[in-house]
């Protein structure tokens, strides 16, 4: 089968120009100047003309199914990856997770058994080590040589969950220095939240707002602090700073970067449009459903616009989602009266693509930059590019047609995931998915999904390619 794109704008590392795709098969076939394709015959032909021609969406933090917080993330791997890809997201990588005591392979084993035969576009997995000792630091040799798994995150907050103390973090990030392996951190110090949240909790104030309260953004900027000052003793280990969302551990990210440190991080949408006041603050129990960690910040601080800077300016290299959905009847509704029962997480791996380009229709970023921090970098960040992040001749013709002119309202009543409101109710925004591709089929077209649970398959990545 194959697969003409014509008169569309290409965006890609090479900047913006127009270009017109040939598919075949799985992977791109050629690249051609404006009329250089007249005669080239092909099964089908996508009109692409007024709109621009991406690669597909690589959402590298996502928590399928996740059990947590008394509960599972609502999504399951055929959900969630149905929802991605109306969303122009065709590949994600999820968290397999190990928690103390447990085996990192078995672990590793028990989301592969979640995932496959069940995806509706391409996934690889990053490892959750909860649990650091002998036996998982060996496993992280094991997985980076032989399981396509070249990514570990740990854990400075959620003590008696995922939590690892210092040394704990020093023994991983040393592991990961040998074997090439990239660390991505929670960066938030849990010991002194939980003090905090006690401490709340026996004044009375209970709801979802006192999350925020009780995770200042100080807390975040001290472990980043702490997570780079690890890294480097651990021998410039690579560390990636996961779901960043205040100001100061931005700073403490451009200060690591600017001493020339392996030190990367990405931020969410849900930190560039929602605030603790309006959100998490909502009157009554509504402020459960924005409850995430690190929280929302407060508006009157200037974290979002930092955030957007760091875009900018590649302090940030990368916008995920930490999609982690629970719905609100019945998940979100275990804390009330308690913030701490709260499950945390939001859900938005549908709406990456459209909440980003929103930086470019405002003039905040470069239609580039939207690819770059979408698509590209976390292709490149985590092992697989050029066959993801890009249209080049080769890669897997992962395409996304995207109408700069159209318009999308995000809500419940139209969105995919398995997920009983929206975070982003009402939000109308300029652009809109247009057509989506997975390695030469399309999932996304004239608004139907014509993708099926399967077609997915599990992607064994390299080493980071973004290391200095
Ligand atoms: O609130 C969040 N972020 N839930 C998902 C788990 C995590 O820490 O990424
Ligand atoms: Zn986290
Ligand atoms: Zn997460």
């Amino acid at each position: 089968m194959s697969l003409l794109i014509t008169g569309g704008t290409l965006v890609g590392p090479l900047g913006a120009q127009p270009a017109d795709v040939l598919v075949d098969g799985e992977t791109v076939a050629a690249l051609y100047a404006p009329g250089g394709a007249a005669g080239v015959a092909a099964d089908r032909t996508v009109d692409a003309t007024g709109k621009y021609v991406v690669p597909g969406g690589v959402d590298v933090h996502t928590h399928m199914e996740l059990p947590f917080g008394g509960t599972n993330a609502s999504d399951t791997f055929e959900t969630g990856t149905v929802a991605a890809a109306w969303g122009g997201t065709t590949t994600i990588i999820d968290f397999a997770v190990q928690r103390t005591g447990e085996v990192v392979e078995e672990g590793l084993a028990a989301w592969h058994a979640k995932a496959d035969g069940n995806c509706a576009i391409d996934y690889g997995f990053h490892m959750i080590i909860g649990g650091v000792d002998e036996a998982a630091l060996k496993a992280m040799d094991s997985l980076v040589a032989h399981e396509g798994v070249t990514s570990f995150k740990l854990f400075m907050a959620y003590p008696g969950v995922f939590y690892s103390d210092d040394g704990q973090i020093l023994q991983a990030m040393q592991r990961a220095a040998g074997n090439g392996a990239i660390i991505m951190m929670h960066a938030e110090n849990g010991m002194a939240i939980d003090v905090l949240v006690a401490q709340a909790l026996a004044r009375g104030d209970v709801d979802p707002v006192f999350h925020g309260r009780t995770r200042p953004p100080a807390l975040e900027a001290e472990a980043t602090h702490r997570a780079v000052v690890l890294a480097q003793v651990a021998g410039d280990c690579p560390l990636y700073i996961v779901h960043l969302s205040a100001s100061g551990a931005l700073a403490e990210v451009a200060a690591a970067r600017g001493t020339g440190q392996n030190v990367f991080a990405e931020t969410c949408p849900q930190y560039l449009y929602l605030s603790l006041e309006e959100h998490l603050g909502a009157s009554g129990f509504e402020g459960a459903k924005y409850v995430c960690s690190p929280p929302l910040r407060s508006k009157a601080e200037p974290h979002a616009a930092d955030l957007w800077r760091g875009l900018r300016t590649d302090d940030l290299a990368v916008v995920s989602t930490d999609h982690c959905p629970f719905c609100f009847k019945d998940q979100k509704e275990l804390g009330r009266g308690d913030f701490s029962k709260i499950p945390n997480g939001i859900g938005g791996v549908e709406h990456r693509m459209d909440l980003v380009y929103q930086g470019v229709a405002s003039g905040n970023l470069s239609v580039e930059r939207w690819v770059e921090t979408c698509s590209t970098t976390p292709a490149r960040m985590f092992g697989l590019y050029p066959r993801k992040g890009v249209i080049a001749p080769g890669s897997d013709a992962d395409i996304v047609v995207y109408d700069p002119n159209g318009r999308t309202t995000l809500g419940a009543a139209t969105h995919h995931m398995n997920l009983d409101y929206s975070a982003y109710e009402g939000f109308e925004v300029a652009g809109k998915v247009d057509t989506v591709i997975s390695r030469g089929s399309v999932l996304v077209d004239g608004g139907g999904f014509h993708g099926r649970p399967g077609h997915g398959r599990f992607l064994r990545r390299g080493l980071s390619q973004y290391l200095r």
